[in-house]
């Protein structure tokens, strides 16, 4: 039985399994509709959530599922003061496989080693977020058609965005991508990502706070939102919020094949205007979010279709 808590856990080559078997569901739903049936997805969500929980859900009901959710901490035992631990071993006497997001780091750590069913990490904290990557890879494999030799740009807020330093780890696994991280000084990637990842792999990176000088030579953009509830002082965060903004002007900079994702939600770091643009590709990214996590599910559920 496996969980997937890191985006490492997966190796390279499950990763293209896991885009094939995408890949093949998006082409032939209809072989997958009875797959999951009579099984159960928890979704336990202890912070708040769109795409990723209803993602999940969705995923789950396309493969012929049943879903139990929890929406909020609030309306949990985990407001009555409840461990992770007891909470992920009730949840297994009612479920196959969990979801879980939670704003401390490891938390769906430490329910994996409790539930005994999968245990999937949903986002824990500042920390990692290896689903979102799925979706990022399936968007990128389907736009770029490789992983290797890209300059991946990623804006924003890099050192709460949990997004950023799952991606940032899976795609360092491949040969020939450069990362530019453009962020504000307060806001740069973690040491510990630099150190164990980037610079353990020797592989080649830059720091900035100059997006628009970054634009031109970025085969991808990776956007983020400044990352509100991991702040300590509002005003830090107001501050910092507008430290970004993205528009058709300063996209002119970007080059014809340029691909900009982004994990959503979007506040104010990608202006409207830029939603016509053909290279803005961040709703296709949550469609392939679905499609990747039914995948995931197919994988960790050992159904064989
Ligand atoms: C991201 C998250 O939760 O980390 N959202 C998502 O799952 N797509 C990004 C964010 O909240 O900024």
């Amino acid at each position: 039985m496996r969980s997937l808590i890191d985006i490492l856990e997966l190796s390279v080559e499950e990763l293209d399994e896991l885009i094939a078997l995408a890949e093949d569901i998006i082409a032939n739903p209809a072989k997958y509709q009875e797959s999951c049936r009579h099984k159960k997805l928890a979704t336990l969500f202890f912070e708040p959530s769109t795409r990723t929980r209803l993602s999940f859900e969705a995923a789950m009901y396309e493969l012929g599922g049943d879903v139990l959710s929890m929406s909020s901490a609030g309306s949990s035992s985990a407001a009555k003061g409840e461990s992770v631990a007891d909470t992920a071993k009730t949840v297994s006497c009612y479920a196959d496989i969990i979801a879980m997001r939670h704003p401390k780091e490891g938390a769906p750590m430490v329910a994996a080693m409790n539930a005994g069913i999968p245990v999937i990490n949903a986002g824990d904290g500042g920390h990692n977020h290896p689903t979102q990557t799925l979706a990022d890879l399936l968007t990128i494999w389907r736009e770029k058609g490789k992983f290797t030799g890209l300059t991946i740009g990623l804006c924003g807020d890099l050192k709460f965005g949990r997004t950023v330093h799952s991606l940032i780890a899976a795609m360092a696994r491949y040969t020939g991508n450069r990362f530019v991280l453009i962020s504000p000084e307060e806001l740069k990637l973690p040491s510990y990502v630099k150190k164990d990842i980037l610079e353990k792999n020797g592989i080649e990176y830059i720091q900035t706070t100059d997006l628009e000088k970054a634009l031109p030579e970025l085969d991808i953009l990776y956007m983020t939102r400044v990352q509100r509830e991991r702040f300590f002082n509002e005003e830090d965060y107001l501050r910092l919020k507008d430290s970004y903004i993205l528009t058709p002007e300063k996209l002119k900079k970007g080059r014809a094949d340029l691909s900009i994702l982004h994990p959503l939600p979007r506040v104010n770091e990608i202006s409207v205007g830029v939603d016509a643009d053909p290279r803005a590709v961040y709703f296709k990214q949550v469609l392939n979010g679905k499609y990747m996590r039914m995948a995931l599910i197919l994988k960790l559920l050992e159904v064989e279709v």
